[in-house]
């Protein structure tokens, strides 16, 4: 039972912990597309053939089970494509819009992603669908997804340049406040204690990473709870395996993975 996770760096780290968690007898196999990094600021023309070509190379060697797009700005362009193209169960990562319109109760939230999330159809149509009572402040960050990567690979973070980047989710209005911040970016997960460090005040962060692996459990269904009956199961995690697309990780973000239980491919 292989589970194969996708983003264009290391963000897509936020939701595996969550399926190692929720799903500890999958294999893993990573795929970092890497050599792409970052997808915020492609145009949608270029980047859909960029993620269709590299998860159809991903899944013809390594033949998952199930994919999960751990990758905001992938998933609200090339889900449906992805879907149509393939006959195996995908598992995407949008904004969790909905949750958060539920869950506010000042009715002000802020949905924080990359530039290219921020302006899809695809996340315009989910704040028309689930929040049309709600006041949504779309933020697209040029840089999060960036300083969130070098972060994880060992670099200090400029508190400044958070700020900056994470203060137009803020709102006051009629004496009410944004209470709830989508992270519509699996990088961000990564950044939260910045982020809390420098929010003018308390809001909840929402992370989607435990409802995708839940989702990938109910859609794996039986077939995963035979594998993980079964003796072959893979607590040791010892199978698990993260393919860079630049074949040239550096050696901050071998070790990285390799806390996370990823050997090189
Ligand atoms: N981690 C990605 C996301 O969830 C994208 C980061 C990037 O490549 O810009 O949107």
């Amino acid at each position: 039972m292989t589970i194969m996770v996708f983003d264009s760096g290391l963000g897509g780290l936020s939701i595996l912990r969550e399926v190692h968690a929720v799903l500890p007898a999958a294999n893993i196999v990573y795929l970092a597309d890497d050599a792409a990094f970052p997808y915020g600021g492609w145009e949608p023309d270029k980047l859909v053939p960029q993620i269709i070509n590299v998860i159809s190379d991903g899944i013809a060697r390594y033949r998952p089970d199930l994919v999960i797009v751990a990758c905001n700005t992938a998933s609200t362009l090339a889900l449906d494509e992805l879907r149509k193209r393939f006959d195996i169960p995908f598992v995407g990562t949008v904004p969790a819009v909905k949750p958060a319109a539920e869950q506010t109760s000042s009715g002000l939230f802020s949905v924080l992603a990359t530039q290219g999330t921020v302006k899809r159809q695809y996340t315009r149509d989910l704040i028309a669908e689930f929040a049309d009572k709600a006041h949504v402040r779309l933020v697209g960050s040029k840089s999060l997804a960036k300083i969130a990567e070098s972060y994880l690979t060992g670099a200090s973070v400029d508190l400044k340049i958070v700020e900056k980047q994470i203060e137009p989710c803020f709102v006051e209005r009629d004496g009410l406040r944004t209470d709830i911040i989508v992270l519509a970016c699996t990088h961000y997960p990564f950044l939260i204690n910045q982020f809390r460090k420098v929010a003018p005040w308390p809001v909840d962060w929402l992370d989607p990473a435990e409802p995708i692996a839940r989702q990938a459990l109910r859609l794996l269904g039986a077939k995963y709870n035979d594998v993980s009956d079964s003796a072959n199961s893979n607590s040791s995690r010892s199978n698990d395996i993260i393919h860079f697309t630049s074949q040239n990780p550096g050696r901050e973000a071998v070790r990285l993975v390799s806390g996370f239980g990823l050997s090189l491919a």
